[in-house]
């Protein structure tokens, strides 16, 4: 096997990008799929929510930073599960903006990551809320993206210059990069600018938009107290998603 890579990301804060990879990784990881989840982003919330502490020292200088620059991941993965497995990051990733070294900079996690894919399944990354060599080197590492819309005005508008990302990336060393689909979360179907948007970006992008919807649903958000094993409500926090992942699944084998 070799592992299809998926990022997750939109250049915005608070739209769900961590919730959504954190819980694509748990769900398929629970359908039998080995699965790889690198945190690239330096706030660190997913390798909160996967590993369950809260604290990023356990990790201190055992992240994916260090595994870019060391040009290989494996010696930095951690083990949540026999099938879920990930790689840490914590604040100093912002540092990776000043890698001097030899290799190409937006590419270091595509190559970091070149040893190990044939042990996955999947690997899913989530990204920062802005478009850093973090985001490039995720979107250059990557065979699939799903843009992330939080159906609020400043999510919509980011979307047009996210897009040009993607081309950048395809023109820097990625052609193949496809665009897995757009993803409305956060919905609130009692307001009506959340329910005029999201058919605005259905007008727009057509096919593009995933059919499943994410609700804003508490027990989605409490994922961030309770984690994923052991969480006493992990059913309701789940079912969306679940649809979700049906949908990711037949996008990303298609063809
Ligand atoms: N569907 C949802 N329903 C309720 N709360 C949610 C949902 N999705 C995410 N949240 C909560 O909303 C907040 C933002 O979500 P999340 O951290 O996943 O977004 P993000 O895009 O990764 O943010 P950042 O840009 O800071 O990385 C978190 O507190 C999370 O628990
Ligand atoms: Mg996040």
């Amino acid at each position: 096997m070799t592992a299809t890579v998926i990022t997750f990301s939109l250049q915005k804060g608070g739209v769900g990008k961590t919730t959504t990879c954190g819980l694509s990784a748990f769900l398929l990881s629970e359908m039998g799929y080995k699965v790889l989840s690198i945190d690239l982003d330096s706030q660190g919330n997913l390798t909160q929510l996967i590993s369950g502490y809260d604290d990023l020292e356990p990790f201190y200088q055992d992240t994916i930073k260090e595994a870019m620059e060391y040009g290989d991941v494996n010696p930095y993965i951690k083990i949540a599960s026999d099938n879920l497995h990930y790689v840490a990051a914590d604040d100093y990733l912002v540092l990776i903006a000043d890698y001097k070294g030899p290799k190409s900079k937006s590419a270091l996690l595509r190559d970091a990551i070149e040893t190990i894919k044939d042990e996955y399944d999947f690997i899913l990354i989530d990204t920062p809320p802005n478009l850093s060599i973090q985001t490039i080197n995720a979107l250059i590492a990557s065979d699939h993206v799903v843009i992330m819309f939080e159906t609020a005005k400043f999510s919509y508008s980011a979307i047009p210059r996210f897009m040009d990302s993607i081309v950048g990336a395809r023109n820097n060393g990625n052609p193949n990069l496809k665009v897995a689909g757009i993803l409305a979360t956060l919905s609130d179907s009692r307001r009506n600018d959340s329910k005029e948007l999201l058919e605005l970006v259905n007008e727009e992008y057509g096919d593009l938009v995933f059919d499943t919807v994410i609700p804003r649903r508490a027990a989605i958000g409490r994922l961030s107290v309770y984690g994923f094993f052991n969480n006493p409500e992990i059913n309701q926090a789940t079912k969306v998603h679940e649809e979700f992942i049906k949908e990711l699944l037949s996008r990303v084998t298609k063809g």
